[in-house]
């Protein structure tokens, strides 16, 4: 519908009607006006599968929810690294959601993993902005494709479950900058979702649905976006500051339309304010309505698909002597209920009743295979503890096998919306279990499900580990593909798994106090933090093994010098050189210079999934821009580049580096930020050019005060040959620091000179002198002086 069209049925709305199009007119659905021909349309969540449910009260789960294909959440598709494979998956999520009459599909959930105990991280792609913002595209434009929208959630800094409806995620503007907003903003302007949902949480105090700064100045503004806004399930509390701020609509259903239309009598709410919020909203819903094909959903086909995402994100930990792939010959057991009854996905809002589900059991005994079982524990939180009998027949089962693979993780009652875990640790009847049966037998391998990191304080002991996050509901086929190497494992950590939960950087705040939660970590979070204080993770980000190995040559930069706004083209080559075919994921990393602002040791710039035959070479090509050098800057409140020189490297994860090549970067020098008073010290003082055109003018007149009032031996300027007012440099000062012997060290001599405040001299210059003094100090802080 054309914007003239919109307008003019805007004008025929009733001030009443308005109002009422804000809010649903059910948990699900938009308000229709039927007076006018406004028809609604219909929400539902996801967003790793269609969630489609309507709400009848008393009913199981499977009753209200439509069966649907469950895709394996986002923690899992991450680590596939595929954006052409998550895509894919969105376009059939799309296709879903047309058969099913479903016209928004409510995610994806793009939110930083900032610590390991966030009951949503599951539903949640990396600690990386990059990997968040590049594979969430992909799955918006994959829905998006269909005719279906999207609901990018949760707008922003939603990291914890705890007290999750009111607690203020207190953070400075750096940290929002280069952390917890990136990847809204890389999905804003790539893929353009058709809704952006505003999270329950306050950001410094604010409810997010509120918050002005965040969904008009920064989203619209700043961003260019003009779709839709729309709160999360019960997210608003103040319908008027909500539209004031740039929340279209509150969900679900509301009964406080009068409070808007009391706000525009009263002139608290322009009507103009509520006005463009409705066009947004018409423009919306006639686009959907115009878009819907209906058609028939082809659950056999999205199974499979289901099958090859799962397979694709497999990440292979550990492999020593190349226990995997297994061969179909040997004598297998399978030991842990996850073998039978995987653990496929996360609890709460996201849910899906999946049309079927295969486990690993079911898999292997359909190839024509035979494999020994033992249950090995009980999943059942009522039941779960030590349960010595299991232990004891898994251990004999294994002694009869050649190759025991044990099935373990997290239970569901573990993960899940709405709650944080308070530890990060397994089971300890599931930990005892695969330490017991490794001791027992030479060859086993474990298989990990869970949606979240968790301490495996048994690493060392079983030969081989294959992560499977949360695989979707055709993980256990996707297991034994792997397991048999009839799919090469590809998947990579899109976060780093800690040795335990202290190690995590917001360890120390997570969850906070008074209902404000400090990100006092700032942008050290994940990798960012654990490569910057050389702390040791259980596995780095970015780790993942394969059953072919690759080498990387040929790092090339299309220059060694570049100004900032010029964009650098990176080559690097990568051959298969094991006899498999494999997928492999270039990682390319920027490690700033040691210059005045302080950031992580590198950051993930860009990255690439390539499929290659064994033997086979292929070179990937990556574009840098000035964005990939940056920081952002709080004295101008901008992206901005020191200058320096940068190692763009190619890691194997965060942590291996392979290739490095250096390229100096030209840029501006950046504004100091300092507020230069007389407490500054003469160090600080001497590196602006008027400070230090000051400081050698008049150091001459300290040093003999200093003789004057008997601080320093009157030998000591003698011997350098200086008269009262003569100019000082500070090799003159280093001079006289040695003579008097004190230069040794980084903190002798000259650096405690320099670390005096520049009052020190000030005493000692001339009356008029002085009295310039002040002028120079407003001279030295006007922005941008320098
Ligand atoms: C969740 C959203 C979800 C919505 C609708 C909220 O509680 O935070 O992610 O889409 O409910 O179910």
């Amino acid at each position: 519908m054309t914007k003239n069209k919109i307008k003019d049925l805007v004008s025929r709305l009733t001030l009443e009607e308005k109002a009422g199009l804000t809010s649903g007119l059910n948990n699900w659905l938009t308000k229709p006006v039927d007076r006018l021909g406004i028809p609604s349309v219909r929400t539902s969540d996801g967003p790793h599968g269609l969630r489609l449910q309507e709400s009848e009260v008393n009913k199981k789960l499977e009753e209200i929810t439509a069966p649907a294909v469950c895709f394996p959440p986002a923690c899992t598709l991450a680590c596939s690294f595929d954006r052409e494979l998550i895509k894919r998956m969105g376009e059939e999520i799309g296709k879903e959601c047309q058969a099913y009459g479903v016209d928004v599909i409510l995610g994806p959930g793009v939110n930083m993993k900032r610590s390991s105990l966030c009951g949503r991280n599951f539903e949640y792609f990396s600690e990386d902005p990059l990997v968040a913002g590049e594979l969430g595209s992909a799955y918006v434009s994959g829905v998006q494709s269909q005719g279906v929208a999207t609901s990018l959630k949760h707008f922003f800094a939603n990291n914890q479950e705890y007290r999750r409806m009111d607690w203020s995620s207190d953070l400075d503007e750096r940290t929002m900058r280069e952390i917890y907003l990136p990847a809204f903003e890389t999905i804003v302007k790539k893929a353009s979702p058709a809704t952006i949902m505003a999270s329950y949480n306050k950001i410094n105090g604010i409810h997010s649905t509120a918050n002005k700064q965040g969904l008009t100045d920064i989203l619209r503004e700043e961003w260019g976006y003009d779709n839709l806004v729309i709160s999360d399930w019960g997210a608003t509390h103040d319908r008027v500051a909500a539209i004031k701020a740039g929340c279209d609509i509150t969900m679900p259903a509301e009964k406080t339309d009068d409070n808007i239309v009391k706000a525009v009598l009263n002139g608290e709410l322009l009507e103009e304010e509520l006005n463009a919020c409705v066009e947004r909203i018409l423009q919306f819903v006639f686009e959907l309505v115009e878009n819907r094909k209906g058609g028939n959903f082809d659950f056999e086909g999205g199974h499979k698909l289901a099958e090859e995402v799962a397979a694709g994100s497999i990440v292979l930990l550990k492999n020593e002597e190349k226990q995997l792939p297994l061969n179909k010959k040997a004598k297998i057991a399978f030991i842990g209920e996850f073998a039978k009854s995987p653990r496929y996905q996360g609890g709460g809002s996201s849910h899906v009743n999946s049309k079927s589900v295969k486990s690993a059991f079911d898999a292997i005994t359909s190839l024509g295979l035979s494999v020994m079982y033992a249950q090995g524990y009980e999943t059942d939180a009522r039941k779960a503890s030590n349960n010595p009998e299991l232990l004891t027949e898994a251990i004999e089962v294994a002694k009869n096998a050649d190759v025991t693979v044990i099935f373990a993780g997290l239970p569901e009652n573990m993960e899940t919306e709405g709650v944080d875990r308070s530890h990060m640790r397994m089971p300890e009847y599931q930990n005892e279990l695969i330490r017991s049966v490794c001791n027992a037998v030479p060859n086993t391998v474990v298989i990990m499900h869970h949606g979240a990191p968790v301490e495996m304080p048994w690493v060392d002991a079983p030969k081989a580990i294959l992560d499977t996050y949360l695989g979707g509901e055709s993980i256990g086929k996707a297991v034994v593909d792997v397991l048999f190497g009839d799919v090469n494992p590809s998947g990579h950590l899109a976060e780093t798994l800690p040795v335990k939960l202290s190690d995590n950087p917001s360890y120390l705040f997570y969850g906070g106090e008074n209902g404000h939660v400090s990100y006092s970590e700032g942008i050290y979070i994940g990798y960012r933090y654990y490569e910057t204080k050389e702390l040791k993770p259980l596995f780095p980000f970015g780790h993942g093994l394969s059953y072919t190995d690759f080498k990387y040559g040929n790092l090339k930069l299309s220059k060694s010098e570049v100004n900032s706004s010029e964009g650098l083209n990176v080559s690097v080559d990568v051959t298969n050189i094991g006899k498999y075919t494999g997928k492999d994921v270039v990682q390319l990393y920027i490690a700033p210079p040691k210059g005045t602002i302080k950031r992580p040791v590198r950051e993930l710039r860009g990255f690439e999934k390539i499929e290659l035959l064994s033997g086979e070479t292929k070179t990937v090509i990556f574009e840098l821009n000035a964005r990939e050098f940056s920081h952002w800057n709080i004295v101008t409140h901008s992206w901005l580049i020191e200058e320096g020189e940068y190692t763009v490297q190619i890691g194997e994860n965060a942590h291996d580096i392979i290739l490095s090549e250096i390229v100096k970067v030209n840029a501006p020098k950046l504004p100091s930020g300092l507020k230069y008073s007389d407490l500054t010290t003469i160090g600080d003082f001497y590196a602006h050019p008027l400070g230090k055109e000051f400081v050698e003018a008049n150091l001459g007149y300290m040093l003999f005060g200093m003789v004057n009032i008997g601080m320093i031996p009157a030998a000591l300027i003698q011997a350098i040959g200086i008269k009262e007012g003569d100019r000082v440099n500070l090799e003159l000062i280093n001079t006289i620091a040695e003579n008097a012997g004190t230069a040794q060290g980084e903190s002798g001599g000259i650096a405690v000179f320099l670390a005096l405040s520049i009052n020190m001299l000030v005493g000692f210059v001339p009356e008029e002198t002085k009295e310039k003094f002040a002028t120079l100090l407003d001279e030295m802080n006007w922005t941008g002086s320098f």
